[in-house]
């Protein structure tokens, strides 16, 4: 989604802001603009699309820059008005000496525009963002200093931001705020960064300061001044980032996506690292600040997350049900913060999330503290906002993710609930010793599974190739893999734009087989050894039956398979109950080669943002 950085210093401003943006650009955007001040005037750059076409537009009009000193910038995803050149931000009030940039939606901007008018202020876009730029315009025009001009503002908005304001008059000064919407202070020497998000700076610094919602923050070159809204000075503490920069480099892959996908088995190596030792000793997972008596007791769980995440969620119901014997509810935030629901002081509430700022996901563990829940967070981002809400936190430690489509955050929170749900099993008492002992001497295997299955992607490529013509896909299994059917349907339409369902097999039956005849590939998720097996196998069977291609996506040696399927994709023997973690990456790397057969932009799909910090 829409990505900020702000730079004031002795460095190149133009580079430091662009190579921010550049950082930035994986979270998704239509449109990217800068304003920099240069030898006493703001000076104002905007294209639309790719930034290579502000690059270019910046190179065109060198001639007009000087030596800026300071400066902000934006990538912008359009929600109020088209991605277009006017809706670019930054954006600027009447007379073009206040320039901002801003993330968020601020839903009361109708209204403030309607009273603008009313003064005279002209609006020349249809984004709520010039609302802001007016509006503190207006409110410096009376109090003749920026930072109070902000304030004031930002008393009148109601929704989210996260905003950067400069001012012709107020030299080498940017003003910053927040409200529901992540940004952060970037601390060097001689020089300062403000930017929403951490990659944007991380070339430079390691040393962070958050703001906290309603928070203002003055940066200049030498210092930093973050005040509440009232006014009052707030004692920050200096974090230092977890990142290296050298996790934003593709390191020789042709695309993030497929770097990401092969960081997996160091992925799962580090997510069992310090947790689970050996198959003697219990799962330690200090991170769950639950006492032990409350979980034994605990009857009730509701997970809730977005996307990728969802399905891991899903997952994790089933394991956590299977292995603990507790009854866990799943669903969509978007959907639990529109209903009245039954959380109450003893439901353990467990938000998942790659980036740890999805809106709907914020909201829903908002609502869940409001009633008292304890919060599990799962998070790749223990810097973000979400994991600030958290009574528990447990990082899954996945590294940064570039590409749009999640991966290795996938497997990495699958791990994590894999360890969760042991844990909660071993506290209660609940599974066979043997059976643990089994199950961990597995995970510890799985690295090495994935590691089989990445060494040689030929058949995967194969049926990419085979298949990428085709419009629509169904991707059936039942139990603990449908979530792997949603999420390898999602990865699918998600890069390649083809229109794909996860559906329980079962379920095939009773609508979507009226779709089938040879236009319709079917791939069937098959593990053996568990409950599941023979049942795909009779659907997929129905499927056959009524001409629809077949994939199949197996850890069975059963040569048959060969003569129903069109193409069998194998994998390492594994348990049903862990073959999740081994059946998403053939479904990654399938998306990932028919997207690129198709000659789509794997890394920054159409429309999709990596973090929606959006309703
Ligand atoms: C966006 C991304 C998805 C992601 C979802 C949830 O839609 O494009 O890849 O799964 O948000 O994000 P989260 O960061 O909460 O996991």
């Amino acid at each position: 989604m829409c990505g900020i950085v702000g730079y004031v210093g002795n460095r190149d401003v133009v580079e430091v802001l662009f190579k921010g943006l550049t950082n930035l650009e994986y979270r998704g955007y239509d449109s990217a603009g800068m304003a920099l001040r240069d030898e006493g005037e703001i000076k104002i750059f905007k294209t639309l699309g790719k930034l290579i076409n502000l690059k270019n537009e910046l190179e065109n009009r060198k001639s007009e820059l000087i030596h800026p000193v300071c400066g902000i910038g934006h990538i912008r995803w359009a929600t109020h008005g088209s991605p277009s050149l006017v809706n670019a931000h930054p954006h600027t009030c009447n007379c073009g000496r206040l320039v901002v940039v801003h993330n968020g939606i601020i839903e009361n901007y109708k209204e403030l525009r309607e009273e603008l008018i009313k003064k005279g202020c002209k609006f020349k876009s249809q984004t709520d963002t010039e609302t802001i730029a007016h509006l503190v315009a207006d409110e410096y025009a009376k109090a003749k200093n920026l930072e109070i001009a902000v304030r004031n503002s930002v008393k009148k908005l109601q929704g989210a931001y996260a905003i950067c304001v400069m001012h012709k008059d107020v030299p080498d000064v940017i003003v910053g705020a927040r409200k529901h919407a992540p940004m952060l202070v970037g601390i060097g020497e001689n020089e300062n960064f403000i930017a929403s998000d951490t990659p944007a700076i991380i070339e430079y610094t390691k040393k962070t300061i958050y703001l906290d919602d309603n928070e203002i923050a003055v940066v200049t070159k030498d210092s930093v001044k973050i005040t509440d809204i009232d006014g009052n000075l707030v004692n920050k503490k200096v974090e230092v980032l977890p990142w290296e920069p050298v996790a934003l480099s593709k390191l020789g892959y042709k695309h993030f996506m497929l770097k990401e996908i092969h960081e997996q088995p160091d992925v799962i190596r580090n997510v069992l690292n310090g947790k689970l030792f050996d198959i003697d000793s219990p799962i330690i997972l200090n991170e769950v600040k639950i006492d032990k008596d409350i979980l034994k007791k605990l009857n009730k769980i509701e997970i809730i997350a977005c996307g990728t995440s969802l399905h891991a969620a899903i997952v994790g119901k089933y394991l956590i049900e299977d292995f603990a014997g507790i009854s866990v509810e799943v669903e969509a935030s978007s959907e639990y913060i529109y209903r009245k629901t039954t959380t109450d002081a003893s439901t353990l509430v467990i938000g998942v999330s790659q980036s740890g700022e999805t809106a709907d996901t914020i909201t829903a563990i908002k609502q869940a503290r409001e009633k008292k829940s304890h919060v599990l967070i799962i998070t790749n981002r223990p810097d973000s906002n979400m994991a600030r809400l958290a009574d528990s936190l447990i990082p899954v430690n996945a590294g940064i993710e570039v590409s749009v489509a999640a991966t290795k955050s996938y497997t990495a929170q699958l791990m994590s609930f894999y360890l969760l749900a042991l844990h909660l099993a071993e506290i209660k008492g609940s599974l066979d010793k043997e059976y643990i002992k089994n199950l961990k001497h597995e995970l510890i295997q799985l690295p090495t599974k994935i590691e089989e299955i990445l060494s040689n992607t030929s058949v995967i490529q194969e049926c990419a190739r085979k298949f990428s013509s085709y419009k629509n896909f169904i991707y059936i299994s039942r139990g603990v893999n449908l979530a792997s059917a949603y999420e390898g349907a999602l990865k699918l339409k998600e890069i390649s734009y083809i229109n794909a369902t996860g559906y329980p097999a079962g379920e095939l039956k009773h609508g979507p087989i009226a779709m089938l005849d040879e236009t319709m590939p079917v791939l069937s998720i098959l593990i053996p050894g568990g409950i599941t097996y023979e049942k795909v196998l009779s659907n997929s069977e129905e499927a056959k039956a009524r001409n629809a291609k077949l994939i199949a996506l197996t850890s069975s040696n059963d040569k048959s398979l060969d003569n129903l399927f069109d193409i069998v994709i194998r994998i390492p023997s594994v348990s049903e109950i862990l073959s999740p973690v081994l059946t998403c990456v053939p479904l990654q790397l399938l998306a990932y080669y028919i997207a690129e057969f198709l000659g789509k932009d794997v890394d920054q799909p159409r429309n999709l943002a990596k973090s929606v910090t959006v309703e």
